[in-house]
């Protein structure tokens, strides 16, 4: 049996299915990159903006087709638009076989089986299940080791952010205990991953409901003494929950990277505490501050929506104000997007999309320029570069990450892949840099 699967939206979703084709994998199912020989396609979902749930319902309308011509064929939708709205899901497609939320990836086999029996559709979406001690051992085991890897240390979110999906989809906060972590993670290493991205949506809640009470400073620390291990990074963080432990753990262990992941949304104070995200303009500022002085070379990073219910041109104009002050390395920038069952979205004062939309062109202009002026400036330099593998364009070229996520691409050999090398920047791009490996 043959599965195909994709994968929409964030890295935790990717994480998602690193385990469910793993499972797969353990039991006998083989992937398919054509669709035409698959007997299971999985479409993993997201449901943070409205966009990629439309994507998922006109790729349903296609598999339609795909169904039809030969019998015994699967369709499985899992993930957050699964955990959200498995009942319109099925009521718009009924040719879906499968619906599995965002706690219960661990059921993809015995699913499909009870569906290949002749059952339709199978719905699984308890949010008190918890797939990840299936992440370690056996299961994932079977499945090809990457170099770098994702693993989710803090499943959820309880912050209930007013625009946000993510706390009714993916269920409250709910830490991975630190030894269960750790053995993935040596799991990993023995099979040859040298890098780990630790995920949450918002790592720096991690340990507050587990009973010993552990924080990610002290999970760093613990997983920094894995033997084989090359380099932690982590990925998103909370604003508010920056500490001086987390500083003084990041400046004092040579294996956590120098990149911070600080989703910002806003910058004026009145759409923060609209949006209930928990700190003002100067708090953001400090956070940056003690950062940068605290960790040498970090590189910050960010989110950024436009467009929230209520925001001015005015609004708008001062959050512009406050990117130029900071100048993030690069951000993610969003036109805000309603969403079902939201605070927001029952809002009156909706920005029309066509504001949004223009807002965000400024902002990606001014971001683009900032990401621009911020690289060049570190041209000349060198970097440590983790090298992945071929670049996607050019002919005998290589392309790897600094410590600081920028991406390098240098030439050299293929066997290169999986080194760790000093790599002079020399030219800067948006996307990155070209380099020069330095001898020695
Ligand atoms: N509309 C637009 N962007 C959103 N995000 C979260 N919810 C919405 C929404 N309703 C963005 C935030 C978050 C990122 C993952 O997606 O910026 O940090
Ligand atoms: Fe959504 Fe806010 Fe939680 Fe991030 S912190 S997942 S934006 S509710």
């Amino acid at each position: 049996m043959r599965y195909h699967l994709t994968t929409y939206g964030c890295q935790m979703n990717e994480a998602d299915s690193s385990l469910m084709q793993a499972l797969l994998a353990a039991a006998g199912w083989e992937p398919s990159v054509s669709l035409d020989s698959a007997d299971l396609v999985v479409l993993n979902t997201c449901a943070v903006r409205e966009k990629p749930e439309n994507k998922v319902y006109s790729k349903l309308g296609e598999l339609r087709a795909w169904k039809a011509a030969a019998r015994g064929r699967l369709i499985a939708i899992t993930g957050c638009m699964a955990q959200g709205e498995a009942a319109e899901i099925i009521r718009r497609a009924p040719q879906v076989d499968v619906v599995l939320g965002t706690r219960c990836f661990q059921h993809i086999v015995s699913a499909a089986q009870r569906a290949l029996a002749g059952e339709h559709p199978v719905v699984l979406t308890d949010l008190n299940e918890d797939p990840s001690p299936l992440r370690c051992g056996t299961a994932m085991g079977r499945a090809k080791t990457a170099l770098t890897a994702f693993v989710p240390i803090i499943l959820g979110c309880s912050n209930w952010c007013s625009y946000c999906i993510v706390p009714s989809v993916r269920g409250p906060e709910k830490s991975r205990p630190v030894h269960e972590i750790g053995r993935e993670v040596e799991d990993l290493v023995s099979r040859g991953t040298r890098e780990v991205t630790l995920l949450g949506q918002n790592v720096l809640a991690y340990g507050r409901d587990l009973s010993d009470r552990p924080d990610l400073p002290y999970l760093l620390t613990h997983l920094a003494s894995t033997d084989g291990l090359w380099r932690i990074r982590f990925t998103t963080c909370h604003p508010r929950d920056v500490s001086g432990r987390l500083i003084e753990v990041m400046s004092g262990e040579p294996k956590i990277c120098e990149h911070i992941h600080l989703p910002i949304q806003a910058g004026a104070d009145k759409l923060l505490r609209e949006m209930n995200r928990g700190y003002t303009t100067d708090d953001y500022l400090h956070a940056v501050d003690a950062l940068r002085a605290g960790v040498r070379g970090i590189a910050i990073t960010t989110d950024i929506m436009v467009g929230f219910p209520g925001e001015t041109e005015h609004d708008f104009e001062a959050s512009l104000k406050l990117y130029e002050r900071v100048r993030f390395d690069a951000a993610f920038t969003f036109a805000y997007s309603p969403r079902p069952g939201t605070k927001a979205t029952s809002r009156d004062d909706q920005v029309p999309r066509k504001v949004c939309l223009e807002r965000l062109q400024r902002l990606i202009a001014l971001q683009n320029r900032i990401t621009l002026e911020r690289n060049r400036g570190s041209v000349g330099t060198v970097a440590e570069v983790l090298v992945q593998g071929p670049a996607e364009r050019g002919e005998g070229l290589l392309a790897g990450r600094s410590r600081n996520n920028k991406l390098v691409v240098l030439p050299g050999e293929r066997r290169l892949a999986g080194s760790l090398l000093t790599v002079r920047l020399t030219e800067a791009h948006l996307w990155g840099f070209r380099g020069l490996p330095v001898a020695g």
